[in-house]
């Protein structure tokens, strides 16, 4: 998924990067709702169990981020509909050759489908969110080859797509506004649009009210984008249309912006979405009881019937996957990359929601009332975290990476310097964590992450006459 947070580079290249996805199809048996199978984890239960939780949560769809063939194979029999992906890397290997679309189509979907109810095909992830222009330009041939592919071989009903996220747009804001971002060639935006429409795929776009109302919580209502009903409403003052929450408003932009280009008959569908059920101090509203409110929400609106669309689209259904099957521990950037699972890892969930949509969002337990739905204000410091074993070559790694990044990070660590007692690598790796973040968080985004060897903390590590530097909020 992506964070508006710019991720500061040299982390992205000292740890491992990754990112996701969705999709979806009706029946009448099972329901519309699918969910984000990703596997950024080294906790993460087997396949096998996987499947079972998903059949178990009585999930309609499953969405994967590659074409796992463990994975196809034991979906092979199950009534769950499936969302495969081409991965970015592939995209310009197949725009390049119909030989070679053909070859990943021979090797991807035709060993388990049918039994493996494939429905979409999924090429790339965000692909306008990475700066591989090639990959631009690569995006619509590489579709269209696929496509082909699947025609030739006699296939009809798997859609191909691509998930877009909100950051492809310039404008969202009033949705009357939407407007593609102006860097993307237009042309490139429009044979995408051409293909969606001639082929009656979807827009699969991820979105996530989240991360707008996380950057103005004060002035945004968190009803507004936790889809609570009978709270605050929205009149764009162009359209005249009226919504009642930030997932409609969002979505809508998209439908203008398709709209401006000439096409108003393409579906959408919404590849992710979701809420975290925790993060870091600094991450505003990001906990169980909220990401419960939003998803059990979320399943009631996309599962009404007759559907309920959006306000420039009403009653039009609008598949959905819910992001994300579990907590990704090995996700890097922020804390709430690592949360937005709704299931723990042993298969038990961290909340409960009804993805038949069945239940009325009055019937779940109370959960705790959140602590954190107001800014944190004050001091925070990173830290290496309490789990960290202090063998770990690792953190010798990140102490020496972090102190590498510039002038003075960690001048207060020199042999007769005032931090530099103790003489202990976590003592120093938590000054150096600190000293870091403190000097780039504003600027660049950085996280307080290190691979997971660091932690937010709001208790203050100085000792004697060593000040560890801090971020104020
Ligand atoms: C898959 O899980 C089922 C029960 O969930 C179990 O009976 C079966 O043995 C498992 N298969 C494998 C290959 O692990
Ligand atoms: C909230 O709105 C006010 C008035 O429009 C604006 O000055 C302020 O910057 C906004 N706050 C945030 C956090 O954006
Ligand atoms: C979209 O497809 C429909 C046919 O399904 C066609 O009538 C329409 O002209 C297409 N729109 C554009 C802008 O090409
Ligand atoms: C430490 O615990 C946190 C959760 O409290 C977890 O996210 C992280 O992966 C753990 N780190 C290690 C090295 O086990």
């Amino acid at each position: 998924m992506y964070t508006k947070k710019s991720i500061n580079k040299a982390i992205l290249t000292l740890m491992s990067l990754c990112f996701f996805l969705a999709s979806f199809s009706y029946a009448s048996t099972s329901n519309k709702i699918g969910i984000n199978y990703g596997r950024l984890g080294n906790n993460l239960p087997s396949p096998n169990e996987s499947i079972e939780y998903l059949r178990s949560m009585k999930a309609g769809l499953v969405k994967i981020y590659d074409a796992n063939p463990e994975v196809l194979k034991l979906l092979s029999g199950t009534k769950l509909r499936v969302s495969v992906m081409v991965t970015n890397e592939q995209i310009s290997t197949i725009a390049s050759d119909q030989s070679n679309a053909n070859k990943w189509v021979q090797e991807n979907v035709i060993p388990y489908y049918p039994k493996t109810q494939i429905r979409f095909i999924l090429v790339g992830n965000e692909v306008f969110t990475n700066n591989d222009q090639k990959m631009w330009i690569d995006l619509v041939p590489a579709m269209r080859k696929i496509k082909n592919s699947l025609i030739s071989q006699n296939i009809h009903n798997i859609k191909v797509g691509t998930p877009i996220a909100m950051d492809a747009l310039q404008s969202t804001f009033p949705p009357s506004n939407g407007k593609f971002r102006s860097d993307i060639p237009n042309q490139v935006m429009i044979s995408l649009l051409n293909f969606l429409n001639g082929t009656k795929s979807f827009f699969f776009l991820d979105v996530y009210p989240y991360f707008p109302w996380s950057k103005d919580p004060i002035n945004m209502s968190l009803d507004y984008a936790l889809l609570k009903s009978g709270g605050v409403t929205y009149k764009d003052p162009n359209s005249g249309l009226i919504y009642s929450n930030l997932l409609d408003q969002m979505l809508d932009s998209v439908v203008f912006a398709m709209r401006k280009l000439g096409f108003d008959d393409i579906n959408m569908a919404v590849a992710e979405t979701g809420w975290p059920n925790g993060g870091d101090v600094d991450e505003v509203g990001a906990n169980v009881h909220n990401a419960a409110t939003y998803n059990r929400n979320l399943v009631k609106k996309m599962t009404s019937n007759p559907p309920l669309g959006t306000p420039a689209r009403p009653k039009i259904a609008i598949p959905t996957f819910i992001f994300s099957l579990y907590d990704e521990n090995q996700k890097p950037g922020p804390g709430t990359e690592r949360h937005w699972g709704l299931l723990h890892t042993d298969g038990r969930p961290i909340y409960e929601v009804d993805l038949t949509g069945r239940r009325a969002v009055n019937e779940y337990p109370v959960l705790p009332e959140p602590m954190n739905n107001r800014p944190y204000k004050g001091k925070i410091w990173c830290t290496v975290a309490s789990n960290v074993s202090l063998s770990t070559m690792e953190l010798g790694w990140a102490l020496d990476f972090a102190c590498g990044q510039g002038k003075g990070i960690c001048d207060a660590l020199a042999p007769g310097s005032m931090c530099y007692e103790p003489v202990s690598i976590v003592s120093h790796a938590s000054y150096a964590f600190s000293s870091y973040w403190a000097k780039f968080k504003s600027s660049s985004g950085a996280s307080c992450y290190f691979n997971g060897l660091a932690v937010q903390t709001t208790t203050d590590p100085s000792h004697g006459s060593c000040n560890f530097p801090s971020v104020l909020l």
